[in-house]
């Protein structure tokens, strides 16, 4: 068991990426793993399958709840071990088409929504000396991609954001560590809808000749979360099937 005696908070929790990184911790003996989205509930369907999973709703753009929500947790735990913010959106468009809502609306959730969750966490982690957030970013925030420069922006934000919270967080030598993931193209509800073209395209691109599955990310996750990743910090992990060498 990787996760033991940690309690974890899962963003986007409800389905795909975040869905599979909760059950995984789970699985992987977690004290308590906090599947957190706004949509409740496919969480609370699958959340009932296991002891150590709480499906709970929340917006990572709603300040007011995520303070209310981080109380109830240092309540009854004290501790927060693992946050991986893992809440995105889409709303692609060409540059000269994207509207100013699209390009706030996923500011809002994937930038900004990472900061307030890691603003709300990291004092409860400083308490106790030690923590490991992870933060979801994408191959398309290292390399971009047409028709997603809001997308792009935000996912080459947070990897910013995480190098200089490895540097910040651990100031006073705590045990904090800051690290992000980047998927290549990974089979979700996300992905889905995506034009056949494009997904031959991008496979055809993939050394290792496939998708991604929710499983593919979640391993990654799940050793950034645990302990045998305890001296790495500040790092982006790509998890594409070679996409992005
Ligand atoms: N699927 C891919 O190919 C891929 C590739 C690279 C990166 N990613 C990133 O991985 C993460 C998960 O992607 P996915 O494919 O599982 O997406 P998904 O659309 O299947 O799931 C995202 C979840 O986030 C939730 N969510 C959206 N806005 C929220 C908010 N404001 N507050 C709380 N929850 C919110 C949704 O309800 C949904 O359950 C995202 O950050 C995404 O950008 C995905």
């Amino acid at each position: 068991m990787m996760l033991t005696n940690k309690v974890c908070i899962v963003t986007g929790g409800a389905q795909g990426i975040g869905r599979c990184i909760a059950e995984t911790f789970a699985k992987q003996g977690a004290t308590l793993v906090y599947a957190c989205d706004m949509n409740i509930e496919p969480m609370a369907e699958f959340a009932d399958d296991y002891d150590n999973i709480e499906a709970t709703q929340l917006n990572v753009c709603d300040r007011e709840a995520i303070s209310h929500f981080i109380e109830t947790v240092k309540a009854k735990h004290g501790r927060v071990d693992v946050l991986v913010n893992n809440a995105g959106i889409t709303r692609d468009n060409l540059l000269d088409r994207m509207s100013e809502q699209d390009w706030d609306m996923v500011m809002n959730v994937n930038l900004k929504g990472v900061f307030n969750m890691t603003q709300a966490i990291v004092p409860l982690m400083l308490d106790n000396n030690q923590g490991s957030i992870i933060t979801m970013s994408s191959v398309v925030g290292t390399d971009g991609n047409i028709g997603q420069s809001n997308y792009a922006a935000t996912k080459g934000g947070v990897i910013a954001m995480t190098k200089g919270w490895a540097k910040e967080f651990s100031r006073k030598g705590a045990q904090i560590r800051a690290n992000c993931v980047a998927p290549g193209f990974i089979e979700t509800p996300m992905t889905k809808d995506l034009p056949q073209k494009v997904l031959d395209y991008m496979t055809s691109k993939t050394p290792l000749g496939r998708m991604g599955k929710p499983e593919d990310i979640a391993n990654g996750v799940l050793f950034l979360a645990s302990d045998y990743s305890s001296f790495v910090t500040g790092q982006t992990l790509k998890v594409d099937g070679g996409l992005v060498i």
